[in-house]
């Protein structure tokens, strides 16, 4: 049997942001892997953390967050361990990353070409001809035409700046792409156009990606695989499918009533009630007791481990047989 060795693999990972009030540990004892040319999305309410790991997986977190305990490793290297030069080296080479707003990611005083020009330069000596060719060619990948490499970001729509950031990712043809909610500027047919186009790309480039949403129906159709976060830690996680079919735990139930089915017919939104914690001092046993509908005593004092069910792990007492 060939067992190839995951893109991507997360071990234990904890990220606290250092306040005056003490540390907040906004991601707590993340596992996760990533296989060549999977789609993993994660999901979870606002302020769960998402932002916080894949920042911490591409190394870009800054002071006053950092990495408190744990492993990333990248094609089997430790990511956490390299310095700034090495990760110099991998950093849009071999993975790279898009952002939540293309405004915020693109320098608005510089054209798409010239900041293309500059991410093609910073990592390899190549002739004008050549980046200009490789310019045209990421943005044609991404539906753009080469036309708009002499535009300023402010001159394009939301849509266009987000599938431009997304052609600087893909400049290097990267084994990764780390995705923080790249649509949730656009509206929802642009979101949704947006989405088909990256899932195409993903298919047709072969890259590995790691999607993080609020929006669960966002990434349904899309992921190969689902994890789903809750007060900085992953609370199921398995085949998308299995989630959606027949999701365990009772946060990640709620979830899947809290937005209308596409095709069925119209829902009441029934949500999850209550407000999620406050990381600075979660709540003892599992995080998610003070909202479960399904809480027992136990909740209020153990934290549940990791169940194993057939095509899924789940965090949650109820799975313990
Ligand atoms: N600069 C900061 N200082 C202190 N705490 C922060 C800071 N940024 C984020 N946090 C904490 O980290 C949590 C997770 O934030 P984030 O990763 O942005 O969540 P998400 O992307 O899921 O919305 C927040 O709920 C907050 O408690
Ligand atoms: S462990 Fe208990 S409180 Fe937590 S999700 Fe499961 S049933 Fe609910
Ligand atoms: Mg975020």
């Amino acid at each position: 049997m060939v067992v190839t060795a995951p893109v991507l693999a997360v071990d234990g990972l904890s990220v606290d942001y250092i306040t005056d009030r003490g540390a907040v540990r906004a991601v707590d004892g993340v596992s996760l892997e990533v296989a060549k040319g999977e789609f993993l999305g994660i999901v979870g309410e606002s302020g769960c953390g998402k932002s916080t790991l894949l920042f911490a997986i591409a190394r870009l977190l800054s002071p006053p967050a950092e990495i408190a305990a744990g492993s990333v490793r990248f094609r089997g290297r430790d990511m956490v361990a390299m310095d700034e030069d090495e990760l110099r080296h991998v950093r849009w080479r071999d993975y790279s990353v898009v952002m939540q707003s293309a405004m915020n990611a693109l320098n608005p005083v510089m054209t798409i070409g010239a900041q293309l020009k500059d991410a093609i330069e910073a990592h390899e000596p190549a002739s004008s001809q050549k980046i200009r060719e490789r310019s045209e060619h990421v943005m044609r990948l991404v539906g753009i035409d080469p036309i708009h490499l002499a535009s300023y970001p402010h001159q394009l729509s939301g849509g266009m700046r987000q599938r431009a950031m997304i052609a600087m990712a893909l400049v290097f043809s990267p084994e990764l792409v780390i995705m923080d909610e790249p649509t949730s500027a656009l509206d929802v047919v642009a979101q949704r156009s947006l989405m088909l186009q990256i899932k195409e790309l993903q298919r047709r480039i072969g890259f590995a990606a790691v999607f993080v949403t609020h929006d669960m129906s966002l990434v349904s159709h899309f992921s190969d695989r689902l994890a789903v976060m809750y007060a900085g830690q992953i609370v199921e996680v398995g085949a998308t499918r299995s989630v959606f079919e027949d999701p365990k735990h009772p946060y990640t139930k709620g979830l899947m009533q809290s937005f209308p089915s596409i095709s069925g017919p119209k829902e009441r939104l029934v949500g999850i009630a209550g407000s999620p914690p406050d990381l600075l001092q979660p709540p003892a046993g599992c995080r998610f007791h003070p909202r479960c509908p399904s809480v027992m005593p136990r909740c209020r004092t153990e934290e549940p481990p990791f169940y194993e069910e057939p095509a899924d792990l789940v965090r949650c007492h109820l799975y313990d047989r």
